[in-house]
């Protein structure tokens, strides 16, 4: 089997990548990534000589260089994630999130499509999404794989946008597809754009904690290695044509989640009780901002037997060890153009 997997130099697609690498050795890993400011080797470099393992760099928004690879390596499956992921930026800069997310994942499809036509057996395209597409949830509810889709930002546009032309193809000409819908995830390589990595980091620099609007915002939250487990699942047992729903069971409200993190953040540090708590900040909202996101994870337990490994107080604890482990990779990426955009977002 030859695997393709697009933005696995990222956040969760290097978890992904690793978990393939050292599971499958009968497979080649081609991991397509186009190094933007979210995508770093650095996070694959225990893997990165298997003899199972190539990276190709490359844009996915080149459709020339996509067919071409395809036709090279001849790929038997896909699995995308390689995406623009931070709502924020989608709100400053949504043509990138348009070239990106959807017109990168057409050409994916087109690829796959070409190569694939004359016989589908035993070949997939894995589109990973996001439970964003489904918009936002009120006090009560979950989100389940047959909610309508209602997104509200740029990202979310985009996404839900990637989504149904993965269907489309499905329907129209027979590709065989998986789609999964996850919530937010969390753990080691967390680009420090995003709530938890983003608060880790300013917290070791005692640096104020900027909390959007009051802080009420919830979101279900999940270990980034269980969710490369589910993909590993997903991607090998889900049925064709069918969308699986990924989720934490682990709703927090945005401030508890900081107060939690602050907690630990202080004994793992030497620092007195209550010390980061005082670098909270109430800032302006994000425009648009999802009230509450949580997962119905019931069809992935009940069909395919996953569900989360670790807590989150657990997932937490080894997360921010991981940070305080890997000071150097933080340093990294926090500089240059780390600061010009943390100057115009939180300035
Ligand atoms: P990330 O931003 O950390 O990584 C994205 C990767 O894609 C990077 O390595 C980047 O270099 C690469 N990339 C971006 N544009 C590219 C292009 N044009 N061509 C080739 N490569 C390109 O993202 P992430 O948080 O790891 O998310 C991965 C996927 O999972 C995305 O599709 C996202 O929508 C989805 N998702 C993320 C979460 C989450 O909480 N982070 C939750 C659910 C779903
Ligand atoms: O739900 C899945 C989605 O989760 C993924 O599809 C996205 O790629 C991923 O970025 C994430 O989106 P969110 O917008 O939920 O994540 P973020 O970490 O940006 O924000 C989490 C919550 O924290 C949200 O309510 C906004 C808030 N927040 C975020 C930042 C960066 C703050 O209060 N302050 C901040 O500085």
């Amino acid at each position: 089997m030859q695997i393709l997997i697009t933005g696995g130099a990222g956040f969760i697609g290097s978890h992904v990548v690793r978990k393939l690498v050292n599971t499958y050795s009968e497979y080649h890993i081609y991991n397509l990534d186009a190094l933007t400011y979210a995508g770093n080797l650095e996070n694959l470099k225990d893997i990165d000589k298997a003899p199972n393992y190539t990276f190709l760099k490359g844009d996915i928004v080149d459709a020339e260089f996509v067919k071409q690879i395809f036709e090279k390596y001849r790929f038997d499956g896909v699995i995308h994630l390689a995406a623009e992921s931070h709502v924020d930026r989608s709100i400053t800069d949504p043509l990138a999130f348009v070239h990106t997310n959807i017109i990168g994942t057409v050409n994916l499809l087109n690829a796959a499509r070409d190569l694939w036509k004359e016989d589908f057996s035993n070949k997939r395209f894995y589109h990973v999404s996001t439970d964003e597409v489904y918009g936002s949830l009120g006090a009560e509810g979950l989100f389940t794989e047959t909610t309508a889709y209602d997104p509200n930002s740029p990202y979310s546009a985009s996404k839900a946008s990637s989504d149904h032309f993965v269907r489309a193809y499905g329907e129209t000409y027979g590709l065989p597809y998986v789609v999964s819908n996850c919530s937010n995830n969390y753990g080691p390589n967390h680009f420090p754009e995003k709530l938890i990595p983003l608060f880790i980091n300013n917290i070791i620099n005692n640096k104020p904690l900027p909390v959007y609007g009051d802080g009420k915002y919830t979101r279900d939250w999940l270990y980034v290695k269980d969710h490369a487990d589910a993909i590993d699942l997903v991607f090998h047992k889900g049925s064709n044509h069918e969308t699986y729903n990924i989720g934490g069971f682990n709703e927090w409200q945005n401030i508890d989640l900081v107060k939690l993190l602050c907690q630990q953040m202080d004994q793992k540090l030497g620092r007195s009780e209550g010390t980061s708590e005082k670098l909270i900040t109430y800032v302006k909202d994000r425009p648009g901002h999802d009230l509450r996101y949580a997962i119905d994870a019931s069809k992935i337990n009940s069909e395919l037997g996953w569900k989360p490994s670790v807590t989150f107080e657990e997932g937490l604890a080894r997360t921010i060890d991981w940070y305080l482990e890997n000071e150097t990779w933080l340093n990294n990426v926090t500089s240059g153009d780390y600061q010009a955009y943390y100057e115009e977002m939180y300035s």
